[in-house]
């Protein structure tokens, strides 16, 4: 079973640029296959969750080539159905689906089922399209879906799902008529999004705020686009940073999608220096509690930074509690982080982080994409060494995590 084998103790110093961003490059390659002539993208990270959506652009007969960071996107698929096996591989395919229908009016995916967060239902997604003319048929576990009819509509969103948002976007470019998103997610991932659309000739706005806009165009040209910088990638180097003490700048980042990160780490004692394009941490005194982290949509805290910060105000001096409003089973990490030593009571949809002295290497096994960053990030601050299985979900979304990690100061080794 593949592992990492960390000693910890090492501080984490040096200068790391940020990769590209995991949650906005799956909705871009989707949208790039609306497209009637080919995209390239520059900045995708080389991480299994690309991999898994290039297998299925694959089976639908779509051609993608991908070397050193530049995505190459073909424009021409034979299929619209998705198949089970390749819609487990991640959940968050669904996003194909608006895609699908955008371009080739039909689509027949299977249901993508619950994931490690809990369940994941996709009922806004599915009463959106509706709204919008799809007629989708539930059968056997499969969604069978005609856009024949396809129109734009008035949706408003009971949540800020941003899933259901960016689908509903890539359904509505080629739609007749204009959409209006309300209570639409203002994540800077479904900017990115605008940002590419309208590279390729769609007519959307308001992305960033709460109501988004989309005239839908008949035809859609291939574009070139760099993916955003990952600001959860970014998060999680820092807590790697400041759990060990050390002073690290993560380049290529926008700071401006990082505040209620950045805020969290200069309450609990660290230094910032924000620059226009990067971040520089740095620790010296102790790890101060922070009181209270609650998980919003975008602007607030967000829930995919939850874990790493946990991991890392395990060791504060006294409290921190977290309050998870978006996913259930977002704690499943925090069993393993209590291994290792740390002091976490997990009652439903909070968790008590009472601050330890000092964490202990352990044998830990990763149970999500960040649950498991922020394994890594405890047994780099533990005395002795751990090792972390389960590896395969982290590389999910982190690119080069262990050679990254090493170049920084870390000890950490992948076994096979
Ligand atoms: C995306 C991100 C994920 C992040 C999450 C919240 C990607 C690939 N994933 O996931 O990393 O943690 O946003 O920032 O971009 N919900 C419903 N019905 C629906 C859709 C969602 O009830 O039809 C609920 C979900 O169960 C969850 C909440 O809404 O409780 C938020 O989900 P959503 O914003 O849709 O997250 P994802 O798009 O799945």
């Amino acid at each position: 079973m593949n592992r990492y084998v960390i000693t910890g103790g090492k501080t984490i110093s040096g200068e790391i640029a940020c990769q590209g961003a995991k949650n906005s490059v799956l909705p871009i390659i989707a949208a790039a296959t609306m497209c009637d002539s080919p995209c390239t993208l520059k900045n995708c990270p080389e991480i299994r969750d690309v991999a898994a959506t290039l297998a299925i652009l694959r089976h639908l007969g779509c051609e993608a080539e991908f070397e050193g960071g530049t995505l190459k996107i073909g424009c021409e698929l034979s299929s619209a159905e998705i198949p089970d096996a390749l819609m487990r591989e991640m959940r968050s395919s669904i996003i194909l689906l608006g895609a699908l229908l955008s371009k080739h009016r039909r689509a027949n995916i299977s249901f993508p089922g619950g994931c490690e967060l809990g369940p994941r239902p996709i009922d806004l997604h599915i009463a959106s399209f509706r709204k919008m003319g799809v007629k989708i048929e539930e059968r056997h576990g499969s969604l069978i879906c005609d856009a024949e009819k396809l129109h734009g509509a008035y949706v408003h969103l009971d949540f800020p799902s941003v899933g259901a948002t960016e689908n509903i976007m890539l359904l509505a470019a080629r739609a007749k008529g204009r959409t209006v998103v309300e209570n639409a997610a203002k994540e800077p991932e479904i900017e990115d999004l605008q940002g590419f659309l309208n590279a390729c000739g769609a007519r959307v706005s308001g992305a960033g705020t709460s109501v988004i806009v989309i005239d839908g165009v008949a035809e859609l040209h291939g574009a070139e686009y760099a993916i955003m910088p990952d600001r959860i990638v970014a998060a999680t180097y820092l807590a790697a940073a400041a759990i060990t003490g050390g002073t690290l700048t993560v380049t290529g980042v926008e700071p401006s999608h990082l505040g209620s990160i950045v805020s969290i780490f200069e309450r609990s004692g660290c230094e910032l220096v924000i620059g226009e394009d990067r971040i520089a941490l740095s620790r010296e005194g102790a790890i101060r509690p922070v009181g209270t982290v609650r998980t919003m949509p975008y602007p607030g805290f967000p829930t995919d930074a939850l874990a790493p910060v946990m991991a890392y105000l395990s060791l504060a001096k006294g409290s921190s509690v977290f309050f998870e409003t978006i996913f259930q089973n977002r704690y499943k990490h925090a069993a393993e982080l209590m291994r290792m030593g740390a002091a976490i009571k997990v009652q439903g949809s909070v968790a008590v982080v009472e601050g330890v002295r000092r964490l202990s290497g352990a044998k830990v096994m990763a149970t999500d994409l960040r649950g498991g960053a922020a394994l890594v990030i405890a047994a780099l601050a533990a005395e002795g060494e751990s090792e972390v299985t389960g590896i395969e979900l982290i590389k999910r979304g982190y690119e080069k995590f262990d050679s990254n990690l090493r170049a920084l100061g870390a000890q950490i080794e992948e076994h096979r």
